[in-house]
C-alpha cells in the first residue's frame, strides 16, 4: 500500500485548526512501525495536549503537596488548585453548586458510588432499575449486583437495528415500580447518541431517578445537568484529554445530601469519637482519602483546552469528519457499519466480509493505524447484532479527513491480504 504520508488535513478539515491543534499533542510528533501515528483510539482513551502535561509537571516541580490539610504554603495552594478544578466542573456541566462535583475514579467509580451509596439505601424488593441494550459493562453489572443484593429487577431497553434505543418500548417498561433508570448518553460501541433528555422526562414522570452516563459524550458534545434535569451524570477525565484515574460524579445536592458515606477514612469526617462519626459535607463526604490531587488539576487543565477550542466547533467538525469516513468507508466492498442511527458521535464501528476484527487491526497497526478491535466492553450490543466483535475507529478533533484516507488506503489492504 502507499505509505500514509498524506495525514495532513485538507482545507475544509482546518475549519478548527486541526493543522496547529495536532501541534499541542507531543505524541503526535512520533512515527510508529515507521509510519506517521493515526490515532482512532479515542473513546478507549484521548491522547494529552501540552496545556495537561505541563499541568502535571508544574504541580510536581512547584506545587505539590495534600489538599485540605495543611496550613502551610504549598498545601493552599494545592488545595485552591483542586478546588478550582471543581469550579471548572460545575461550569462545564453547568451544575447549580461546586458541591453537587464529586472527584471519582472515572466514570465507572461515579457509577458505582452511586449504585452502593443510593441503590442500596432506596432500592427494595420488587424495585424495578431500568438500563438500556446500549450499556457499556461498567453501565450493566454494578446495577446486577445491586439487583442481586435488593431483590430489584433488571429491565433492559432493546435496540433496532439501526442501533438507536426503542423508545416505545421503554415507555411500556415504565412503572411506578420503576425506581432507577440508569442509561450512557453515547455508546461506545455505536456511537448512537441517546436522547437523554426525554429519557429523563419519561422516567421523571414515574418519579424515578436517573443516571447518565456521559463518558462518551462530554468530549464531543456540550453537556447541561440542569437542562437535562438528570439526577446523576458521570465522566471520565482520560476520555476529555485529562489523565487516567480521575472523573466527576455531578448528583443533584439534596440527593447527594441524602446519601450515605460510600467510601470512609479521612477528609470525608467532620468529628470522630470511638463512639460516633459525623460526616463532612459535600462535597467531601464522598471523598476519602487523599485524593487524586494531579488528576483533578490536569483534568481542570483539558477542560480548559477543550473549551478553548470551543464544544460546538469541536462537535461541527466532529460531524463532519463522521460524514466524510462514514461515506469512505461505504465505498469500499464488503465493509458494513454497526451503528447507522441518526443521531451518532463520531465512532465507526464495522466488520468487513471473512477478515476477523482482531487481524485488521493488527494489519492496521503495521501502518500505525490505531484502532480497537473486540466487543468494546459492551458484549450485550455484540450478541444484539450477532457478532463476536467489531473493528471500530472512534474519531477526535485532532483526526483529519488525511487519516480517514489513509484509513482506507490500509482496509484495501487488508482486503488484498486475504484475497490471498
Ligand atoms: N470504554 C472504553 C472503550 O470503549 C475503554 O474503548
Amino acid at each position: 500500500m502507499k505509505n500514509p504520508k498524506a495525514v495532513s488535513s485538507d482545507s475544509r478539515t482546518t475549519a478548527l485548526g486541526t493543522d496547529k491543534i495536532r501541534k499541542d499533542f507531543p505524541i503526535f510528533s512520533q512515527n510508529i512501525h515507521g509510519k506517521p501515528l493515526v490515532y482512532f483510539d479515542n473513546a478507549a482513551t484521548t491522547q494529552k495536549p501540552r496545556a495537561v502535561i505541563d499541568a502535571l509537571l508544574f504541580y510536581y516541580q512547584t506545587q505539590n503537596a495534600n489538599v485540605h490539610r495543611g496550613i502551610h504554603y504549598l498545601s493552599e495552594i494545592a488545595t485552591s488548585l483542586y478546588e478550582a478544578s471543581r469550579v471548572k466542573i460545575q461550569r462545564f456541566l453547568n451544575a447549580r453548586e461546586s458541591k453537587e462535583i464529586i472527584f471519582v475514579r472515572g466514570a465507572t467509580e461515579g457509577i458505582n458510588l452511586v449504585a452502593h451509596s443510593y441503590g442500596r439505601t432506596y432500592l427494595k424488593r420488587g424495585d424495578e432499575i431500568i438500563i438500556s441494550g446500549l450499556e457499556h459493562h461498567s453501565n450493566i453489572v454494578p446495577w446486577q449486583i445491586l439487583s442481586e443484593q435488593t431483590g430489584a429487577v433488571l429491565r433492559v431497553i432493546p435496540v433496532s437495528d439501526k442501533g438507536e434505543l426503542l423508545l416505545e418500548e421503554y415507555e411500556r417498561l415504565l412503572s411506578k415500580r420503576t425506581k432507577f433508570v440508569a442509561v450512557g448518553h453515547m455508546s461506545n460501541a455505536l456511537g448512537t447518541i441517546n436522547p437523554v433528555k426525554k429519557i429523563i422526562q419519561m422516567a421523571h414522570h414515574w418519579n424515578a431517578r436517573v443516571l447518565v452516563d456521559g463518558a462518551q459524550a462530554v468530549p464531543h458534545l456540550p453537556v447541561d445537568v440542569q437542562d437535562l434535569d438528570c439526577d446523576f451524570y458521570v465522566f471520565s477525565g482520560h476520555k476529555i484529554y485529562g489523565p487516567t484515574g480521575i472523573g466527576a460524579l455531578y448528583g443533584k445536592a439534596g440527593l447527594l445530601e441524602a446519601m450515605p458515606p460510600y467510601q470512609s477514612g479521612g477528609d470525608m469526617i467532620s468529628y470522630v469519637t470511638f463512639g460516633k462519626t459525623l460526616y463532612n459535607t459535600l462535597p467531601y463526604k464522598f471523598e476519602a482519602g487523599t485524593p487524586h490531587i494531579e488528576g483533578v488539576i490536569g483534568l481542570g487543565a483539558a477542560i480548559d483546552y477543550v473549551l478553548g477550542l470551543g464544544l460546538d466547533k469541536i462537535e461541527t467538525y466532529e460531524r463532519e469528519l463522521l460524514a466524510y469516513g462514514t461515506k469512505a468507508l461505504l465505498s469500499l466492498p464488503g465493509i458494513k457499519i454497526i451503528g447507522t442511527a441518526k443521531e451518532k458521535g463520531c465512532i465507526l464501528s464495522f466488520v468487513m466480509d471473512g477478515v476477523h476484527p482482531h487481524d485488521i487491526a493488527t494489519i492496521l497497526d503495521r501502518q500505525g493505524i490505531a484502532i480497537r478491535a473486540g466487543h468494546h466492553c459492551a458484549m450485550p450490543v455484540m450478541e444484539r447484532f450477532g457478532l463476536p466483535a467489531t473493528a471500530r475507529a472512534s474519531l477526535a478533533f485532532y483526526n483529519t479527513r488525511g487519516e480517514i484516507d489513509a484509513l482506507i488506503q490500509a482496509l484495501k489492504h487488508v482486503r488484498e491480504v486475504f484475497k490471498t
